[in-house]
């Protein structure tokens, strides 16, 4: 999707995108000059409206309060150097955002009112879309959730879907370059094998705050999950998903290996390394169970998380809680500078060879 962006309303209390700096941003929340919101009433959305404002009128009986009626996307638009303004795999995320939708019960966004949304949210906020070489993006989250007052167990009768943009830079310090520490908590899981884990629901992230604090206190930025039912299948990490990298044979190619789970997120940006990794490079893939015995034993030489946020962040080591505890030092960690993406060929959208749209076994 290609944007130039132009921009009439503005938020009084935005930050203003000149006083920014760019190449130092983080992952904090930046105000800017709006956002875009659709309702879904009487069975059908509406046209949306771009909003020169950040706060929002609710019942306090709208569904996402009590029951969890919610789930979102994360997406990025870049600025190239040719100045356009381009958002990665809109598509993508659109059709995730349908299935967690169903999975929730809540009205699901059509594909193409998902990317009119993104359009109009970063159209209106093109300014704050950092320059090309900053390292860093304007982020971009579409959510929808339960706005009907509801009391009894039944799904909203309204739905928004709003779209907020907010330009960032690295997610963990230190960022792709530098590798992070993960923890395996003793007895936390993320999902059920036959729950959410798989979308977005906000449902799937609430839980990971309370020890994640407690992790980073130890010194560990992320927490890995491993399957709910055996507690032996890499999952993913509470912000992103697992990839991890065999060392090169003898022709000099690697496996890409990652999870394939019922309980893990469909990461859009993992697909992404799949494909490249396997077209561009001519590597093998392998989307499948990964046994943490695996990651312990050294069968790879490279992990990461990858996500939208997180980007590709290098893991060094993956402590486990158990009984008698455990670590696994991952043997090598390199890091390398991202793709040019002017040189990146164009994402096959609608082709999903690794399956990332395909029901997930149990
Ligand atoms: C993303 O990568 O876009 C996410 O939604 C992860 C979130 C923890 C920031």
């Amino acid at each position: 999707m290609t944007t130039n962006g132009t921009s009439t309303e503005r938020f009084a209390g935005r930050a203003d995108p000149a006083a920014l700096n760019f190449s130092n941003l983080g992952f904090s929340y930046v105000k800017t000059n709006g956002h875009v919101k659709y309702t879904w009433k009487d069975g059908k959305w509406d046209a949306g409206v771009f909003q020169p404002t950040f706060d929002l009128n609710l019942d306090i009986a709208a569904t996402v309060l009590h029951y969890g009626q919610s789930c979102f996307e994360g997406l990025k638009a870049f600025r190239m150097n040719d100045g356009k303004i381009r958002v990665f795999r809109p598509e993508v995320n659109a059709r995730r955002m349908q299935r967690s939708c169903r999975g929730l019960c809540m009205a699901d966004p059509p594909v193409d009112m998902f990317l009119e949304g993104v359009r109009r949210a970063v159209e209106a906020n093109a300014e704050y879309v950092p320059p090309y070489g900053s390292n860093g993006s304007l982020y971009i989250r579409p959510f929808v959730f339960g706005s009907g007052a509801q009391v009894g167990l039944s799904p909203a009768t309204e739905y928004l879907f709003m779209v907020l943009v907010s330009p960032v830079g690295e997610y963990y310090t230190g960022g792709m370059g530098s590798p992070t520490k993960a923890v395996i908590k003793h007895k936390f899981d993320r999902a059920a094998a036959h729950g959410m884990g798989k979308v977005k629901a906000g449902g799937n992230y609430a839980p990971t705050l309370l020890p994640t604090l407690e992790a980073k206190k130890k010194g560990f930025s992320v927490m890995l999950f491993l399957d709910a039912k055996e507690n032996k299948y890499v999952d993913e990490f509470a912000t992103s998903n697992f990839a991890a990298l065999t060392k090169p044979d003898a022709s000099g190619k690697r496996t890409y290996v990652t999870p394939k789970s019922s309980s893990a997120l469909a990461s859009v940006t993992n697909r992404s390394l799949c494909e490249l990794a396997h077209r561009r490079f001519g590597w093998n893939v392998e989307r499948r169970r990964v046994a943490f015995d695996e990651v312990r034993g050294g069968a790879f030489a490279e992990v990461a998380a990858c996500g939208t946020a997180v980007i590709i962040t290098p893991v060094s080591e993956i402590h486990r809680e158990v009984a008698s505890s455990s670590s696994a030092a991952i043997k090598s960690v390199t890091s390398r500078p991202p793709l040019d993406a002017s040189t990146q060929s164009p994402p096959q959208d609608t082709a999903d060879p690794f399956g990332f749209e395909e029901e997930e076994p149990a």
